[in-house]
């Protein structure tokens, strides 16, 4: 079973890039599923139902969220009834939407989680705690877990790389918009990443425009963010393999497009 997972998808660039790129990178490492996080995809902040739509178009098979998950007020509109949406699951009891949807890729369940930290971001329920509770839950259908822990601490993420080493498949981290290079498999099985970085405008910070940002780190004063309008973009990802008999993961490699690396493999 292969899965591609794209990071996330920041603005219009982002968007424009994963349009660009997302068949010819199915084709190429034959994804069997293909997982997009999008909580940055309208403007860079939130997810609209027609960007919803239009992802699944393009080929996405599962949208995984994060800290903007609900910046577009939209999407209290139809979380419910997307069943291919994944918001963070340690949000509290009767949050909108669900932490945890099965997805189907050759003819077998696949558990696609999405959580949340804690360190450097609002305070939520314990990930570590509730993601206990979702893998009981997965498990009774599929041994094939994927998890995308969205997170800014890197010490945060390896803690739940390793505290799900042989529980899931594979946790990748995302959030920070930056690629990590320590993708591995760790002992026990579970592929992991820090975090997978961004699809966005390639000469910004994080995908924003970077006067702006420049100029609040100089000022200290508030300022509004932009997605700036570009076609030079990054595309980041990771594809991995894995063994549909024992659930682990049997390969990990990461995938980076720009115009300084034209692809890892
Ligand atoms: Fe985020």
């Amino acid at each position: 079973m292969n899965i591609l997972f794209i990071g996330d998808i920041v603005g219009k660039p982002g968007r424009y890039a994963l349009q660009q790129h997302l068949s010819t990178l199915k084709d190429q490492y034959k994804a069997d599923l293909t997982i997009i996080n999008g909580e940055n995809a309208a403007h860079g902040k939130g997810l609209t139902k027609k960007l919803y739509n239009q992802f699944i178009e393009w080929g996405a098979d599962a949208v995984t969220l994060g800290n903007h998950a609900w910046d577009k007020r939209e999407i209290f509109d139809f979380i419910d009834d997307a069943n291919r949406l994944i918001r963070p699951g340690n949000y509290p009891e009767g949050t909108p939407g669900k932490g945890l949807q099965f997805i189907k890729a050759k003819q077998k369940n696949v558990a696609v989680i999405n959580l949340m930290g804690r360190t450097f971001m609002n305070p939520l329920d314990d990930p570590f705690q509730v993601i206990d509770s979702l893998i009981d839950e997965a498990k009774k259908k599929t041994n094939l877990i994927f998890v995308d822990f969205h997170a800014e601490a890197t010490s945060e993420k390896q803690a739940m790389g390793w505290y799900l080493d042989g529980k899931v498949s594979t946790v990748v981290g995302t959030h920070t918009h930056i690629q990590t290079s320590d993708e591995r498999i760790l002992t026990q099985g579970t592929g992991y990443i820090t975090d997978v970085g961004m699809t966005g405008a390639y000469d910004s910070i994080l995908g924003m425009e970077k006067e702006s940002i420049i100029r609040k780190f100089k000022t200290g004063l508030p300022a509004r963010f932009e997605v700036p309008e570009t076609e030079r973009t990054v595309l980041s990802g990771v594809t991995v393999s894995i063994d549909e008999k024992t659930g682990k993961t049997k390969s990990i490699k990461r995938i980076l497009i720009n115009a300084d690396h034209i692809n890892f493999n």
